[in-house]
């Protein structure tokens, strides 16, 4: 039996690859590289090389209905998806026909052959502006960008469908702000162009390939002024993935990947300081649009039932990104 993962060579599908390759399992890794290299291939076979990997955009149907009657398929972890927020704001139908086109097209195939187990991989976009800390049971309220409204569309197409099909068994899980890398420094986030997340702009700014870190906004309501943000480690969101999936039974679970901690811009600058000896120079300029001030998790509810917590700090997060940076 094996377990089928799209998006596999992107940075939380190949965390959560070599995560799930350690608990044993044997995988499938889908991916078209539109947001990675392929050269992730070969590092994740040094780490363990217990897959076989297609090039597959996941809305092609045919594709991936002739993997899934080549193999047989125990369930899917569908990472597959554009996750820019600025891009869906300029591109909204690519991301509405990627993301949502591309869950409906891999339910439907699932369906087709009898696999009843689908982990999801969703976001903490998809709270909106509710109140801190964020909590599963909370009504969802629109997010701010078409990024966001393609999970929140994904997560209620897998509801209905799961409501439909008492067979069905799925796990969406939100995602807080992940950063770091493999400890190994094989793999991590390696963005194309400027990135718009701020760990790998840090990281950047680090090497000295960007001047300075811009800080949008010194005036949010929060104790220094600066967003704050639910960071979690990419390894102990891959190892969130593995829980999930073991832990999968009928119906639909939905769970918080993230610390529970809120952490500024300003205090995550200096733990890459002092994590890895070195000044991050910044300056404060406007607010970025569509920025929430405050985002963090209530994470209870996968610790009682998932036997799952986030172990790894923040100086562990910006010591773990750097040497992937460093490295590339
Ligand atoms: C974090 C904080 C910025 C860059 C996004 C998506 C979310 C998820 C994670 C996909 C904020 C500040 C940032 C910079 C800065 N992605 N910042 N200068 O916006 O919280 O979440 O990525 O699932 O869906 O919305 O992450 O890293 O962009 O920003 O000051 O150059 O850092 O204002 O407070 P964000 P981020």
């Amino acid at each position: 039996m094996k377990l089928l993962v799209t998006g596999g060579t992107g940075y939380i599908g190949s965390h959560t690859c070599v995560a799930l390759m350690d608990q044993g399992y044997s995988l499938i890794i889908l991916d078209n590289f539109s947001n990675s290299k392929s050269s992730v291939l070969e590092n994740l076979r040094k780490l363990n090389d217990n897959f076989i990997f297609y090039n597959i955009d996941v809305t092609d149907k045919k594709a991936v209905e002739q993997v899934f009657s080549k193999h047989e398929i125990d369930g899917v972890i569908h990472f597959a998806g554009y996750k820019s927020v600025e891009e869906s704001v300029v591109e909204p139908l690519k991301y509405y026909l990627n993301n949502v086109v591309s869950t409906m097209i891999l339910v439907k195939v699932c369906k087709k052959y009898n696999v009843n187990k689908f982990v999801f991989s969703s976001s903490a976009t998809v709270y909106g502006e509710n109140k801190v800390p964020f909590k599963e049971e909370m009504e969802l309220l629109p997010t701010t960008n078409p990024y966001g409204e393609t999970k929140a569309m994904s997560e209620r197409i897998l509801m209905d469908v799961a409501k439909a099909d008492p067979n069905f068994s799925v796990s969406i899980l939100r995602y807080f702000n992940p950063v770091g890398a493999h400890e190994s420094g094989l793999i991590g986030e390696n963005t194309k162009g400027i990135p718009n997340n701020i760990m790998p702009y840090i990281s950047k700014v680090a090497k000295g390939e960007l001047d300075k870190l811009k800080i949008y906004g010194n005036d949010y309501p929060t104790p220094d002024g600066t967003g704050v943000r639910d960071y979690i480690h990419v390894m102990d969101l891959a190892e969130g993935h593995v829980a999930a999936y073991k832990h999968l039974s009928k119906g639909v679970h939905i769970y918080n990947l993230g610390t529970g901690k809120g952490t500024s811009v300003l205090e995550l600058v200096q733990a890459f300081e002092k994590a890895n000896g070195m000044k991050v120079p910044y300056e404060i300029v406007e607010r970025r649009p569509g920025d929430i001030a405050v985002c963090y998790a209530d994470v209870s509810k996968a610790e009682k039932e998932l036997g799952w917590k986030a172990k790894r700090n923040l100086i562990d997060m910006c010591r773990d990104a750097w040497r992937f940076e460093s490295s590339i």
